[in-house]
C-alpha cells in the first residue's frame, strides 16, 4: 500500500516530508544518549535513547508499526517489534528504529554512534525474524553491478580496482573487526586492498561506502540484520547498493529460520530489504564520526547534526540544530537536556 496519494505519485503535488519530523525523534534520542558517553554503561545509554525516541515518536502523525525495533515485547518494554506507533492517522507505515546504533561506541566514548530511524510503506520492510546476522556488501552506484557473494572477494576487489583505473591497491574496504571475519580479511590482504576496520557501527560504514569522497569503496562483513535493513533505507535515498545474505549463528537459528520460511541462499538487494518507493530516513550523531558530528553540550545549549533524506525526492539534508538545555529539560520532564 502506498503512503502517497495519486496526485503526489503523478508528481503534480508535493506532500509532507515525514523525514523532517523524524529528525526531531533522532535528535531527541541522541541528546539523551549523549549524557552516557564514555560512562561505561551501554544499557543505560540505549535505555535513555529508547525512552527519548518513544517520547517524540508519539508526536508524529502516522499509523506506524515497528518492524525493526528493540526486540520482542517481553524483553523490550518500548519500541518492540509489532508495537503500534503514532496517532493512527495516515500515512500507514512500517518503522525501523535503532535508537542507539553503537551502544559500545557510546559507552566507551568512541566515534560513530548514531540515533537512526526509517519509515516506508506498510508491508514494505524486510522482517528478519530469527535471523540476527546478515553478510553484507555495499558500494556506490558505479560498482553496484559488480556486487555478489559467489566469487572470492579478491576477484570483486580486482574488478573494482580496474574500474577505478588501477588494481586492488586502489580499493579500500571497511570491515567490522570480528574474529568471524579473519578468513576474509586474509583474502582481502592477499588481494592487496586496504582496510579500515571499525569496532562497531556498520550502518554508518554502509553510508560511507555508498557516498562519494569518503575514501571507502566497499563495505563487507557479517553484521546485524536490522542494521542491514536500516542501511538499505538510507541507500534507497542516497543511491548505491547493499546486498545481504542471512547468516545463522548456529544450527538452532538455521532451523528456526528455515521453519519460518526464510531462504538462506537468497541474495537480498536493497529493494528486497525495503520494497517501497517512498522511504524516509533520519539519523543524528551521538559521538563524533566520519558522517556526522556528535552531540556537543555547553552551559546553556546543546548542538546536534543530522542527516534527513527521502527516497522519492532524493533530497538529502544535513540539519544542524541548537537546543536550549533548560527548555529541553522542561519539556521532557527532566529526562535530558
Ligand atoms: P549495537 O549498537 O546494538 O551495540 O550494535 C552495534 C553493531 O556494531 C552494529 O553496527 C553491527 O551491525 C552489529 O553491532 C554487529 O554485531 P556484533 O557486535 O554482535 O558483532
Amino acid at each position: 500500500m502506498s503512503v502517497i496519494s495519486q496526485d503526489v505519485r503523478s508528481g503534480t503535488k508535493p506532500d509532507r516530508n515525514l523525514a523532517l519530523e523524524l529528525v526531531r525523534v533522532t535528535e531527541s534520542a541522541a541528546l539523551a544518549a549523549a549524557r552516557w558517553i564514555g560512562r561505561g554503561d551501554k544499557l543505560a545509554a540505549d535505555g535513555a535513547a529508547v525512552d527519548a525516541m518513544r517520547l517524540l515518536l508519539d508526536t508524529v502523525p502516522m499509523d506506524g508499526v515497528v518492524v525493526i525495533g528493540e526486540g520482542e515485547k517481553d524483553e523490550a518494554p518500548m519500541l518492540f517489534n509489532g508495537e503500534r506507533i503514532g496517532d493512527g492517522s495516515p500515512p500507514i507505515v512500517d518503522i525501523a528504529v535503532d535508537p542507539l546504533e553503537g551502544t559500545t561506541l557510546t559507552a566507551r566514548g568512541f566515534g560513530g554512534a548514531l540515533a537512526v530511524i526509517a519509515l516506508s510503506e506498510r508491508g514494505s520492510m524486510f522482517d528478519p525474524g530469527p535471523c540476527v546476522y546478515m553478510e553484507k556488501l555495499a558500494s556506490a552506484s558505479e560498482f553496484k553491478d559488480l556486487l555478489n557473494f559467489d566469487e572470492p572477494i579478491g576477484e570483486l576487489i580486482k574488478k573494482i580496482g580496474e574500474r577505478k583505473g588501477g588494481g586492488a591497491e586502489e580499493v579500500t574496504l571497511t570491515i567490522l573487526d570480528r574474529p568471524r571475519h579473519e578468513e576474509v580479511v586474509k583474502e582481502v590482504r592477499e588481494a592487496g586492498a586496504n582496510i579500515r576496520f571499525i569496532t562497531d557501527g556498520d550502518v554508518q560504514a554502509a553510508l560511507l561506502a555508498v557516498s562519494d569522497d569518503t575514501g571507502i569503496d566497499l563495505l563487507w562483513g557479517i553484521g546485524g540484520t536490522p542494521e542491514g535493513v536500516l542501511a538499505a533505507a538510507a541507500i534507497k535515498c542516497l543511491g548505491g547498493e547493499i546486498i545481504g545474505k542471512l547468516w545463522p549463528r548456529n544450527d538452532e537459528e538455521r532451523q528456526a529460520a528455515l521453519d519460518a520460511g526464510y531462504d538462506l541462499d537468497r541474495v537480498l538487494t536493497s529493494q528486497d530489504l525495503i520494497d517501497g518507493d517512498d522511504v524516509f530516513f533520519a539519523c543524528t550523531g551521538v559521538t563524533d564520526g566520519d558522517l556526522l558530528e556528535g552531540v556537543r553540550r555547553s552551559k546553556g545549549y546543546a548542538t546536534t547534526e543530522s542527516l534527513v533524506m527521502r527516497s522519492r525526492s532524493g533530497t538529502v539534508r544535513k540539519v544542524g540544530a541548537r537546543h536550549d538545555r533548560a527548555k529541553l529539560r522542561e519539556v521532557t520532564g527532566g529526562r535530558y537536556g
